[in-house]
């Protein structure tokens, strides 16, 4: 019988690299990606416990896998990811459907789980292996050959902010070795990777030690820089605490994009304090200053909660000054969201219709931002890496320096490419165009 795996995904970018990673793993043992969700025969939910009732999403999502598999062997139900972490036994005394949970630092034991499964054995693999992990996956082959190419560098966090369970859902900071991350790198580019996007949770907190010289994301950017095969570099998630000199330094370097995302959550320090952020707004708008100076092009993206406990007017109003200030782009607002574990899920909320103003208040000035600087692209002559031909339509995908997504008519032979493209219009999410074949004017 043929060995079919369906992963289903929710959550950041660490869980898409993890998935594919998983998958990566699995392909030793002959298993094969299905993209039919009812003909797995294992079946793995890679799980996200940031916000809202994530738990029950899982157990609904399970209903539906159940209810799917009705009248078929039931695959070998795995769930992987925070909430696994987070809820471990429990999930599998409630759920008989689940045969193992694993969390996100135990992704190394999937196959021995699948190759030792026997009917009713209920398996839970929750420790923070994170070395063993990486040791492992090192020598695991990648089949990943996107364009725009993840790599995790980074995993887990030590800053605990008063309101995230990612601190207990992926365990303490960990940096991987420098040459392993250049060695995945090049593996990459084998693939075909012209983009590079590192990933952590805190991903500009880098820091790895051998042979007392010690290595910082600053490090990884210019070694990374150096392959020609490269076009672009990224990296996701940064810590307002971890934006040092030398990696603000780097803003310099033609291959790393200028888009910064990185999370203020609020622009009153009263509520930063509350938060246990260990930043200030003052911190902040001096980083932005720096960045602007090595580079003006560099534009920020943040993440912001709104309604954390104690947020009164004020708070919000300085948090919508700040978004005047800084014309943040790109960016994702959040009405508090209590997270059994943490010390704010004991915190008094703030009212539900309060809350929700707040949330469209901020969300329609950010969408706003977003707009106009989509607008201010139209009728110009942009750089886009192009990523892939549209599904159903004879249109390429490829994203702009700032990681908008554009849309437009060219050729397939141009994917993999930095492409000129003149914008001839926009929206919120998207830049529309078409390729340009006269190349003297010049991409902004
Ligand atoms: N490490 C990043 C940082 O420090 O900014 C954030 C990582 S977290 C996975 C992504 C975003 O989720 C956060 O920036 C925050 O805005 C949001 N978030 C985390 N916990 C939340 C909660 N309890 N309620 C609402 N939003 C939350
Ligand atoms: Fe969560 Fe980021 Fe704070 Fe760590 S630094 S606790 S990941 S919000
Ligand atoms: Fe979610 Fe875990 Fe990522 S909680 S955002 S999947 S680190």
């Amino acid at each position: 019988m043929e060995k079919k795996i369906y992963i289903k995904t929710f959550g950041c970018q660490m869980n898409e690299y993890d998935s594919n990673r998983i998958f990566d793993s699995l392909k030793n043992i002959g298993y094969k990606k299905t993209s039919e969700q009812d003909a797995a025969n294992c079946y793995i939910l890679n799980t996200c416990h940031i916000r809202d009732k994530a738990k029950e999403k899982v157990y609904h999502e399970i209903g539906r896998i159940k209810k799917i598999y009705k009248f078929k062997n039931k695959p070998i139900m795995i769930v992987a990811g925070c909430v696994a972490q987070a809820e471990n036994q429990e999930m599998i005394k409630r759920e008989p459907f689940i045969d193992a949970v694993v969390g996100p630092q135990a992704y190394h034991k999937i196959n021995e789980i699948i190759m030792n499964f026997e009917k009713n054995l209920k398996i839970e693999e929750t420790d923070f292996d994170t070395v063993g992990k990486f040791n492992y996956f090192d020598n695991i082959n990648i089949n990943s050959n996107k364009i725009s190419s993840y790599l995790t560098i980074q995993e887990g966090c030590d800053k605990f902010c008063n309101f995230c369970v990612v601190p207990y859902t992926r365990g303490p900071e960990f940096s991987r070795p420098f040459k392993k991350i250049l060695s995945e790198t090049e593996k990459l580019i084998i693939n075909g990777a012209k983009e590079i996007i590192l990933l952590g949770q805190n991903v500009n907190a880098y820091n790895f030690e051998e042979n007392s010289k010690k290595y910082r994301l600053s490090n990884l950017i210019n070694e990374i820089s150096k392959y020609s095969e490269i076009e672009r570099i990224r990296f996701i998630t940064s810590h307002p605490r971890d934006m040092t000199d030398d990696l603000i330094s780097c803003y310099t370097n033609k291959k790393l994009m200028p888009l910064l995302h990185l999370p203020i959550q609020s622009g009153s320090n009263k509520i930063l304090k509350l938060m246990n952020r260990k930043h200030t707004v003052e911190h902040y708008i001096e980083i932005y200053n720096n960045l602007k100076k090595i580079n003006s092009q560099v534009e920020i993206s943040s993440d912001f909660i709104i309604s954390y406990p104690g947020e009164t007017n004020k708070d919000f109003l300085d948090t919508l000054d700040l978004i005047d200030k800084i014309k943040f782009i790109n960016s994702y607002s959040f009405i508090f969201s209590p997270r059994p574990g943490t010390v704010a899920s004991k915190l008094k909320l703030i009212d539900k219709d309060v809350s929700k103003e707040r949330l469209q208040i901020i969300q329609k000035k950010l969408f706003d931002n977003q707009k106009f600087k989509n607008k201010s692209f139209e009728n110009r002559i942009i750089d886009v890496l192009v990523e892939n031909k549209l599904k159903n339509q004879n249109k390429l995908f490829g994203r702009n320096k700032y990681m908008n997504s554009v849309i437009f008519e060219g050729s397939e032979k141009n994917i993999g490419k930095i492409t000129k493209v003149k914008i001839e219009n926009s929206n919120q999410n998207n830049l529309f165009g078409k390729i340009l074949n006269n190349t003297k004017e010049r991409a902004a």
